[in-house]
């Protein structure tokens, strides 16, 4: 059997003069490889802790021993992570294990697999982050060159994970703008799965760099093996999954090489983006809560903080912005116990004022003529109603009519030689982050309105194109592919700038709706913008898909207008809230238009999600009955982590007489604990029977509760095709 041998410590740094099988462990699980010095690294096994008994006999049970990470060249059929081309022109690399060592970061251990090209001086990094509360673990590789002349790279995973061949079932996103996070889950068949990205600027519309793998069988919400992937990163990405002859689906995932092959200059190293692995054996409800963990924790912006409730200013107003309007709407926030105003788009522009999508992106000075007391005069006004101050800026986009375009035209990605394409309102373009000047220009957008407003509350960052044109200004003839990888090195130095000088600002991502929902960009940002489909409909499905990787903090989620803007639906108010309520609450109108009843209504409803916000935004999720399962129906939960409250979800998405809506048994709550239940946002004549009564945990979660299908109502404003139901349970002492 191989063992590790000797490991050497030297100031917090083990390094392993030879090693062999190497566990990269977290609380639960953990990854083990097989990393002999002068030999392969080869994968060979990924689930639970493991007894020492198993340890011992892992090696003879069958395990995978393909390589962590392959390259291309020795074999050249499959798949391969890295493809390079040497300086002297050979496509060919053969890594095998130099050095292994250990570094102790303050919540995780990392361990770094040194693997040098038996010919050249070429070396992959391969690395791990195992956390010690959470059960994630991170890879990603470090590729440095010190050939003498540039290496080519043409494909650069940050990782690949063989998984065991069967009755594997893949779930990931998909959809478009307007209906992101459209849930799929396919069995894998063989052949070749690829999900990838290439708008260059918002990478989450349509797939997602996320899956889940089920293990055995149909996917399960609260059982079954199951392993999670997240690629973190803004840009263009690839996730692969091979299944071929072998025993096994190759998984694959890293930044997207179509048309970004990258010179490797001697001496440089490139850095693949964090591949993010978690396994959970209680089905894809255990991994979404390791995913969602890992984000409050380590990767969301101030991830562990509950967020204020909002109205933007978008839908109700779109660009119709004055001191008058926002004045007004700040004052029915306030009135309705709403915390913070965001005023969105049409704020600013001198020579060209944003009346219309046309115009001023780029010019990020305040338009006197609608706001002449400037954005201070507007903090101040929201202040004097108690409330917070945020507001949209676009910090990567120009429009051609701009005063920033008039005077910088080299600071666009545009075509080369060919016509140039615009995007929104006819003038839109990309900034081009791969150029430092447009990074400090960026950095400096932002941190002049903070230092002029240093009590501004949140900033909305949106995005609202696509590069369209592939060409750099900036870059060198030579490195024109490095634009995509370039653009979102840019982007990521100027978040990380702004971030260590405001860490406390709230920022919210967003790509003309959810098309930046992404663990590249999340450590920056507190939230996203989950969707520009607020129909509460709609939202249900949209929301649920996203919750399998991002906790409900970070899932901005707002109460709308009827009808809805995009797709004219109308449905109740007390639907509409018990819809935003389960995520980050927020508003999304005029409320000049609402009336006393509905903003009555409102205010209440903003008072208890004030009661569960915390167990909301900060517990457990439960999912337990899916809307895209047919049954007409969705539910969800949320559980503190010491199980003493939770908040129940219940929404009908059909109304049909006499249709079979199954009990609702809860989860995630303690059996020996007991539960008051108490509706909240009621809108029938009558309290539910059981409202006020006490149950156990194990009779909620064994035998449930039945949810009346229907509301009796006398109120107008409450009739509806609609009906959902908020719970909230509290443990009785
Ligand atoms: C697209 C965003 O998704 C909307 O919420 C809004 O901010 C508009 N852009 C403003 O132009």
């Amino acid at each position: 059997m191989k063992k590790i041998i000797a490991s050497i410590i030297m100031a917090g740094l083990a390094v392993f003069a030879a090693s062999a099988q190497i566990r990269i462990a977290t609380p639960n699980t953990e990854m083990i490889i097989d990393g002999e010095l002068g030999g392969d690294l080869c994968f060979m096994y990924y689930g639970n802790i493991l007894s020492d008994t198993d340890m011992e006999s892992l090696s003879t049970a069958g395990v995978p021993w393909n390589d962590v990470y392959p390259v291309y060249g020795i074999w050249t059929d499959g798949e391969r992570a890295l493809e390079v081309t040497h300086s002297d022109g050979n496509l060919s690399t053969c890594l095998k294990v130099e050095s292994v060592s250990t570094r102790q970061e303050p919540s995780a251990k990392v361990t770094v697999i040194r693997m040098k090209d038996t010919a050249y001086p070429f070396y992959v990094n391969v690395c791990y982050r195992a956390y010690e509360d959470v059960d994630m673990i991170e890879t990603w590789t470090e590729i440095e060159n010190r050939e003498k002349k540039p290496v080519k790279l043409t494909r650069f995973d940050s990782g690949s994970i063989p998984i065991r061949y069967g009755n594997v079932w893949l779930t990931h996103l998909a959809g478009s703008a307007n209906n992101e996070g459209r849930l799929i889950q396919e069995p894998l068949e063989r052949g070749m799965l690829v999900l990838r990205n290439k708008d260059g600027v918002r990478n989450t519309h349509t797939d997602h760099p996320e899956v889940m793998f089920s293990l055995d069988g149909k996917p399960l919400e609260h059982t079954g093996q199951v392993i999670g992937a997240a690629l973190c990163y803004s840009g263009n990405y690839e996730l692969r999954v091979h299944t071929h002859g072998g025993s096994y689906h190759e998984f694959y995932a890293g930044i997207n090489p179509d048309n970004s092959a990258y010179t490797l200059e001697p001496k440089e190293i490139f850095t693949t983006p964090v591949l993010a692995f978690t396994y959970s054996d209680e089905g894809h409800g255990g991994a979404s809560r390791n995913f969602h963990r890992w984000a409050r924790k380590y990767k969301l912006a101030n991830g562990t903080q509950t967020r204020k409730i909002l109205l933007n200013s978008w839908e109700g107003v779109g660009v119709h912005i004055n001191e008058e309007v926002m004045d007004q709407m700040m004052g029915d926030i306030a009135s309705m116990g709403g915390e913070l105003f965001v005023m969105d788009d049409g704020w600013f522009g001198d020579k060209y004022p944003r009346n219309n999508d046309r115009q001023g992106l780029g010019d990020w000075c305040v338009d006197k003529t609608k706001l002449p007391n400037g954005v201070q005069g507007l903090i101040s006004a929201a202040d004097s109603h108690g409330i917070k101050f945020g507001l949209w800026i676009e910090p990567e986009m120009v429009n051609t009519e701009s005063e920033l375009y008039e005077k910088h035209p080299d600071w666009v990605i545009k075509g080369l030689v060919h016509e140039t394409k615009h995007g929104r309102g006819g003038t839109q373009m990309v900034l081009d982050l791969s150029n430092p000047e447009v990074q400090d220009f960026i950095f400096n957008v932002v941190d002049k309105i903070m230092t002029e407003n240093p009590d501004l509350d949140y900033i909305k960052w949106d995005a609202n194109a696509s590069v369209m044109n592939h060409g750099s200004q900036y870059l060198p003839k030579d490195k024109q592919s490095h634009l995509f990888i370039e653009y979102h090195r840019g982007l990521i130095n100027v978040c990380e700038r702004i971030r260590a000088k405001y860490p406390k600002l709230t920022m919210q991502s967003c790509a003309t709706g959810g098309g930046r929902a992404n663990y590249g960009l999340m450590p920056y940002f507190d939230e996203f913008w989950v969707s520009d489909n607020s129909d509460a409909l709609q939202r249900i499905h949209i929301q649920w898909g996203t919750s399998y990787f991002y906790p409900a903090n970070a899932m901005a989620a707002h109460i709308s207008a009827v009808p809805n803007w995009i797709l004219d639906r109308r449905t109740s108010l007390k639907y509409r809230i018990d819809v935003a309520m389960s995520g980050r609450l927020g508003m999304e109108v005029q409320p000049k238009h609402m009336t006393e009843e509905e903003k009555d209504f409102c205010r209440k409803a903003i008072a208890e999600y004030k009661k569960i916000r915390p167990v909301v935004q900060l517990g457990d999720l439960y999912r337990l009955v899916s809307p895209y399962e047919g049954h007409n129906m969705a539910s969800l939960m949320y559980v503190s982590e010491d199980k003493s409250e939770a908040a129940f979800f219940w929404w009908k998405t059909e109304l049909m007489w006499s249709d079979l809506v199954p009990r609702m048994k809860m989860a995630g709550l303690d059996p020996d604990k007991k539960y008051v239940v108490h509706e909240l946002n009621r809108v029938d004549n009558d309290e539910l029977d059981y409202e006020g009564k006490t149950f156990t945990g194990k009779f909620l979660m064994e035998y449930g509760l039945e949810m009346p299908f229907k509301h009796w109502v006398d109120s107008e404003l409450h009739r509806s095709d609609w009906t959902s139901r908020v719970l909230h349970l509290t443990e009785c002492k």
